[in-house]
C-alpha cells in the first residue's frame, strides 16, 4: 500500500519504493508539508518548528496563541490572502470583491489506479494506453519487434478535499503515485460552491514547501536555435522564477526543473523533479524565506490567466510530476526518461524503432517539385533510409515562409505536377513510407480561410495585430476553428497514404481577443487554446492511430511533457550543427529520453551556423543520440559518405536498443568541458553500452584525457571495440599511439580507472566505443 493515514498524528503518508512524502492535517485544518525525500519511517511533524515570528500573523482561530505563524509554515498548497505572504500556489476573487481565500482541511480518502483529468495529458500507467502490438504496423526491413516491458507498476490516487466557504471555493487536491518509479503527480481541481461567479487568477498544479535545505535550481533556458541549456545557480533569498508568456511552453524556458541538494552531482545527493504536462503559458517559482526555507512551485502562468467559474463548475489544472533521486542527478534523469517513454507517450511507436528518415526541409526548402521529391526517395532508399517527409511547401499558394496559404490545406498539384496520392504510391513502391509537414494552429492573411473567416484569427478589435513570420494565430479556443482545419487535414490524410505528420508551430501568441463566445473569459482564452490543440491532436491519434505525429515548434519551442503526450517524438532544434546539438541533447537529457528528441544529419557548410569541419561520422553519432534521420540531398553526397550513411543505418538498428531503451549517462558536461563530450548508453542489465566522445577543440601537444564510464557492473569483465574500425578506415579513427590499451577491462576498471581518450586527428572527430561483457569473471 502506498498511501498510509496514521490517526494519531493525523498524517498521510505516501510511500513509493525509495520515497517517502508526509502531509499533515494541521491545528486549525491548515494542510502542511511535512517530508519528501529519501524513505523514512514515522510521523515527520516533528520537522516542523512552532514559534512566534515577528511580524507573522497567525489565524483567528489561534487565539493568543502565536506560535502558529503563518509564513513561517510549509504548506501543501498555499493560497494568498490570509498570512502566507511567500509566493502562492492558488488565488482567486469573488464577485464581492473578496480577494484571496483561507484553504482549510476537509476530507481525503484513497482511490485504486492513477487519476485522468479531462482534456488535458497526465502521466498513466495503464497499459492499454499503448496500442497492443498485433494492431501495429510493421517497419520496412524490420520484424515487428517491441522492448515493450509489461508495466507491473501500482498506481494509487490520493485526493484530498481543502475549501473556504466564505469564499465559495472548493479545492481538491490529487496526488498520482506510481511506486515502483518513484513518482508522485499533483494536479488540482477548483470548485465554485459559491451562489454567484468566482474568478480563479492563480492555479498551480503543485508545490513543495521545504522545511530545511541550501538547494541549486536546475533549469534549461534557450533561445530558437539554442535550446534547453543546463544552468544551475544556488536558490537565494527571494523569488526566482522563469516562464513562458508565449502561448507555447517556448524556446526560452523548459517546463522541467530541478532542485538538487547543494551538494548533488551527477552520481550523488538529493534531487527533486518537477515536470509539467502542459504545452502554453507556465511559470515555475523558487523562493527562499527569511528562515531560509525553500519553496518551489510549478503550472499554468498566472500572468493573462483568469479563469470565471460559474456556480457548480469545476476547472482543471495541468499535471506535474515530481520525482525524487537520492543519488543524484543521472538517477533523476533515468526516472524521468521511464515515465515519458512509458507513462506519457502512447501509440505504437512507443516501443518499436521509429522510422528514419529524410525530410525535405534542408533538402529543398521550397523548391521541389513531385520529380524532385522522388528523386530524394530514391537516393534515400538506396542507402537504406526508411521514409521521406515532404516539409513545408505543398499545399495553398504557400511559396516561401513569407507568403500566403497557411489555412488552406489543400495539396498544390500544380506545385507537385501530380496528385500526391500518385507521388506516395511511387514512393511507396520504392520501400519507403510517406510523412507530411502541417501547421493547423496558423493563417496566412492570403489564404482562403482567412479571407473566408477572418475573425477566426487572434486580433484585439480596432488594432492591428502583431505578425511573426508574416503569420497570424488561429482562435483554437473555438471548436468550430478546430472542426475546420481538422476536416481539412483529414481530407488530406485520406487521399494518400501517409505515415508521418511534422506538425510545427512557427509564432507566439499576442492579441489574444476570442471573437467566439468565449470572448468574455479573455483570461482564459490561452489556456482554452492550448485544450484546442490537445484536442486536435487527440483527434488525429484517434482517427491515425498508426501515424507517428513529430511535435516541433520552430525547433524545440513546444518540447514538453504534455506534447509527447500526443507526438512521441519532437524536433529538438532548428540548429542542427552536430557541435551546437551536443549542448542541446545534454540539457533536454535532463528531463526527456533520446527517444524524444528529433535529431537529423545534415549537410556541410551547416546551414544555421556555416560550420563546415563536422565529419560525417560525428553528425550521424549526434543525430543517433535522437530519433536520427537526414535533412538534406543525400543525392549530392560522395562514395565515401554514402557508404557511411549506409553504415549509420546498420548502426542506428544495431545500437537501438541501448539509445532509446538504456539507460543514458552524461559523462562529461559540453558547457564546461571543453576538450571533448562523452556520453554513453547502457543497457539495465548492464551487459553492454555504447559510449560516444567528440573531440571539440584541435589542440597541439595535448595532455592525455581521460573518461569514466558509469552504470556497469564493477565486477563483470567487458569486451571493447570501436565499430567500424577496420583497416580501410584507420586513418579516419582516432589512435592511441604509445598508450597500452587492451580489448577486455573490468567494470571496475572502466568505471573508476576510466579510458584514456585517444589522439584525435581532426577537430569534432568522433570516437565510439561499443562495450559488451566478455562472458569470463572478473579476476
Ligand atoms: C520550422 C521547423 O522547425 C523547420 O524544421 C521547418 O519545418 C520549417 N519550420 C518549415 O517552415
Amino acid at each position: 500500500m502506498a498511501i498510509l493515514f496514521d490517526e494519531k498524528h493525523s498524517a498521510i503518508t505516501i510511500e513509493t519504493a525509495n520515497s517517502t512524502y508526509q502531509i499533515g492535517i494541521g491545528k486549525y485544518g491548515f494542510l502542511l508539508h511535512l517530508y519528501y525525500g529519501k524513505k523514512v519511517s514515522g510521523d515527520m511533524g516533528y520537522l516542523i518548528n512552532y514559534r512566534t515570528r515577528a511580524y507573522s500573523l497567525n489565524p483567528f482561530d489561534s487565539g493568543t496563541d502565536r506560535t502558529f505563524a503563518l509564513d513561517n509554515l510549509p504548506f501543501e498548497y498555499p493560497c494568498y490572502g490570509s498570512g502566507d505572504f511567500r509566493p502562492a500556489a492558488f488565488n482567486m476573487k469573488t464577485n464581492a470583491g473578496v480577494y484571496g481565500c483561507d484553504l482549510r482541511y476537509v476530507s481525503h480518502r484513497v482511490v485504486p489506479g492513477k487519476y485522468a483529468i479531462p482534456g488535458l495529458p497526465a502521466v498513466y500507467v495503464d497499459e492499454s494506453k499503448a496500442v497492443p502490438l498485433e494492431n501495429k504496423i510493421s517497419m520496412k526491413n524490420e520484424p515487428l519487434e517491441s522492448s515493450a516491458k509489461t508495466s507491473v507498476c501500482k498506481s494509487e490516487t490520493l485526493e484530498i478535499v481543502l475549501a473556504d466557504p466564505v469564499a465559495g471555493v472548493e479545492v481538491t487536491l490529487l496526488y498520482g503515485v506510481i511506486e515502483s518509479l518513484d513518482v508522485i503527480t499533483r494536479a488540482t481541481i477548483v470548485r465554485n460552491t459559491a451562489a454567484s461567479d468566482i474568478v480563479i487568477t492563480k492555479a498551480l498544479s503543485g508545490c513543495l514547501d521545504f522545511t530545511h535545505g541550501d538547494f541549486d535550481l536546475l533549469h534549461f533556458p534557450g533561445k530558437q536555435g539554442m535550446e534547453h541549456i543546463q544552468k544551475r545557480a544556488p536558490i537565494i533569498q527571494g523569488k526566482q522564477s522563469f516562464g513562458s508568456l508565449r502561448g507555447a511552453s517556448s524556446h526560452q524556458h523548459n517546463p522541467f526543473v530541478i532542485l538538487a541538494d547543494s551538494s548533488a552531482s551527477e552520481d550523488t545527493g538529493s534531487c527533486y523533479g518537477m515536470m509539467l504536462l502542459y504545452s502554453g503559458n507556465f511559470i515555475c517559482e523558487a523562493d527562499r524565506d527569511q528562515y531560509c526555507k525553500t519553496r518551489i512551485s510549478m503550472g499554468i502562468q498566472d500572468e493573462m490567466f483568469e479563469y470565471t467559474l460559474k456556480p457548480g463548475e469545476a476547472f482543471h489544472t495541468p499535471e506535474v510530476a515530481y520525482a525524487y533521486s537520492h543519488s543524484g542527478l543521472a538517477h533523476l534523469s533515468h526516472t524521468y526518461h521511464k515515465l515519458v517513454s512509458h507513462h506519457i507517450v502512447r501509440g505504437p511507436y512507443r516501443d518499436i524503432m521509429r522510422p528514419i528518415l529524410v525530410n525535405s526541409w534542408e533538402a529543398a526548402y521550397f523548391d521541389f517539385d513531385g520529380e524532385k521529391l522522388i528523386a530524394i526517395a530514391q537516393n534515400a532508399a538506396k542507402l537504406g533510409v526508411e521514409m521521406l517527409v515532404l516539409d513545408d511547401g505543398w499545399f495553398g499558394n504557400r511559396r516561401a515562409d513569407a507568403s500566403g496559404g497557411l489555412g488552406d490545406w489543400y495539396v498544390n498539384e500544380e506545385k507537385l505536377g501530380m496528385p500526391l496520392s500518385a507521388m506516395v504510391d511511387e514512393i511507396n513502391g520504392l520501400g519507403m513510407k510517406f510523412g507530411i509537414w502541417i501547421e493547423p494552429e496558423m493563417v496566412s492573411t492570403d489564404s482562403g480561410l482567412y479571407h473566408a473567416h477572418p475573425d477566426w484569427a487572434f486580433a484585439v478589435p480596432g488594432r492591428g495585430p502583431a505578425w511573426g513570420r508574416n503569420q497570424l494565430v488561429l482562435d483554437f479556443s473555438r471548436k468550430e476553428v478546430v472542426d475546420n482545419i481538422f476536416n481539412q487535414i483529414a481530407a488530406v490524410m485520406d487521399s494518400a497514404n501517409i505515415e508521418y505528420i511534422k506538425m510545427d508551430m512557427n509564432r507566439s501568441l499576442a492579441d489574444i481577443y476570442s471573437h467566439g463566445e468565449t470572448y468574455q473569459n479573455a483570461g482564459a482564452t490561452m489556456h482554452k487554446f492550448v485544450l484546442g490543440v490537445y484536442d486536435f491532436l487527440e483527434r488525429m491519434n484517434t482517427r491515425y492511430p498508426h501515424v507517428l505525429i513529430e511535435g516541433c515548434c520552430g525547433g524545440g519551442g513546444r518540447f514538453d511533457a504534455g506534447m509527447l503526450y500526443y507526438t512521441p517524438q519532437i524536433w529538438c532544434s532548428d540548429n542542427t550543427d552536430a557541435i551546437s546539438r551536443l549542448k542541446i541533447h545534454h540539457g533536454t537529457s535532463f528531463g526527456y529520453p533520446a527517444s524524444a528528441m528529433g535529431a537529423h544529419v545534415t549537410t556541410v557548410p551547416n546551414h544555421q551556423t556555416g560550420r563546415s569541419n563536422i565529419c560525417i561520422n560525428t553528425r550521424g553519432a549526434v543525430a543517433m543520440s535522437g530519433t536520427f534521420g537526414y535533412e538534406l540531398d543525400l543525392g549530392k553526397l560522395t562514395a565515401d559518405e554514402q557508404q557511411a550513411v549506409k553504415q549509420q543505418v546498420a548502426d542506428y538498428k544495431k545500437y537501438w536498443h541501448l539509445i532509446h531503451q538504456g539507460q543514458y549517462y552524461r559523462l562529461t558536461d559540453p558547457n564546461k568541458n571543453s576538450a571533448f563530450a562523452a556520453w554513453a548508453y547502457v543497457s539495465e542489465d548492464k551487459s553492454e553500452a555504447l559510449m560516444n566522445v567528440v573531440n571539440l577543440e584541435a589542440q597541439c601537444n595535448p595532455q592525455t584525457y581521460y573518461i569514466a564510464l558509469k552504470g556497469l557492473d564493477p565486477d563483470a569483465m567487458y569486451n571493447i571495440s570501436v565499430p567500424g574500425a577496420d583497416d580501410s578506415n584507420q586513418d579516419k579513427m582516432p589512435t592511441h599511439e604509445t598508450t597500452q590499451v587492451s580489448n577486455i577491462y573490468s567494470g571496475s576498471a572502466l568505471m573508476y580507472g576510466g579510458l584514456p581518450v585517444p589522439t584525435f586527428r581532426d577537430e569534432h572527430q568522433l570516437w565510439q566505443v561499443h562495450i559488451k561483457t566478455a562472458g569470463i569473471a572478473a579476476q
